[in-house]
């Protein structure tokens, strides 16, 4: 899917971005949405087929409307406001980073962001992310998924460990909506955007050492 299209300037621009997003979110209270909206663009991934996935692809209509989507048309709207101050910042990232910021400002782990990622107007088909209705009684409050929680014993292990250990909750949770937010990403052009980084130090240093010398070397001479 997405290979990583970032350089320094794009990376500024994201910054811009996030702050944006900042006042956005807590000023439209709808940092719930939000992250709504960047896990929905995101859970689409098919590792066989390498399709869907973190793309931006939840803003066509097509895949707006299918029944999981609903309500998240407002997110894609008041992300608009931001794209249109910074239009080079792609779909893909806008989403994944107000994921990102949603969690922060309302408190939550602070989530490595990694931007590159490329738009995609290819929605995939239907039915890709989890259905909560599956196996749903009508007796209980609860999606089936919540139910799992406690009484699964894989799950429980988690739920009790995180209910007494919030630091163990905020680092595995960072660390797999990270993941989440990758689903087939490739960071290839943000390493080499770094090593290009690294290259340019080296090169200004040895400037610097290569002067000071020579200005050692008149001294002595
Ligand atoms: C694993 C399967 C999941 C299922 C079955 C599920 C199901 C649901 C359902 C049924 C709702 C209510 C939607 C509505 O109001 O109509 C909801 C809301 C929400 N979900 Fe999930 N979800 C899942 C995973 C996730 C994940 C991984 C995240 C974030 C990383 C997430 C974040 C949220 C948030 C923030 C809301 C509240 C949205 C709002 O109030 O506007 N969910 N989810």
């Amino acid at each position: 899917m997405a290979k990583a299209i970032a350089d320094a300037e794009y990376v500024k621009e994201i910054e811009k971005a996030r702050r944006d997003l900042r006042t956005l979110i807590s000023s439209r209270n709808c940092a719930p949405l939000m992250l709504r909206l960047a896990w929905h663009d995101a859970g689409t991934y098919d590792v066989k087929t390498r399709t869907g996935g973190p793309n931006g692809s939840i803003r066509n209509a097509r895949e707006l409307n299918h029944a999981a989507n609903k309500g998240l048309e407002t997110a894609v709207l008041f992300c608009e406001d931001v794209k249109a101050k910074h239009p080079k910042v792609s779909y893909a990232d806008l989403y994944q980073l107000a994921g990102v910021v949603a969690v922060e400002i309302t408190g939550g782990p602070t989530i490595d962001f990694v931007p590159g990622r490329k738009d995609s107007l290819e929605s995939p088909a239907e039915g890709r992310l989890p259905d909560a209705k599956q196996g749903e009684s009508k007796d209980l409050l609860k999606l089936p998924t919540d139910k799992a929680l406690v009484e699964d014993p894989m799950f429980r292990k988690y739920v009790e460990l995180y209910a007494k250990d919030e630091d163990a909750f905020f680092k595995d949770y960072a660390t797999s909506h990270k993941k989440l937010s990758e689903l087939g990403f490739s960071l290839k052009n943000h390493r080499s955007i770094l090593a290009k980084g690294v290259i340019g130090f080296g090169i200004a240093l040895t400037a610097v050492i290569l002067g000071y010398l020579h200005e050692l070397n008149k001294r002595t001479n």
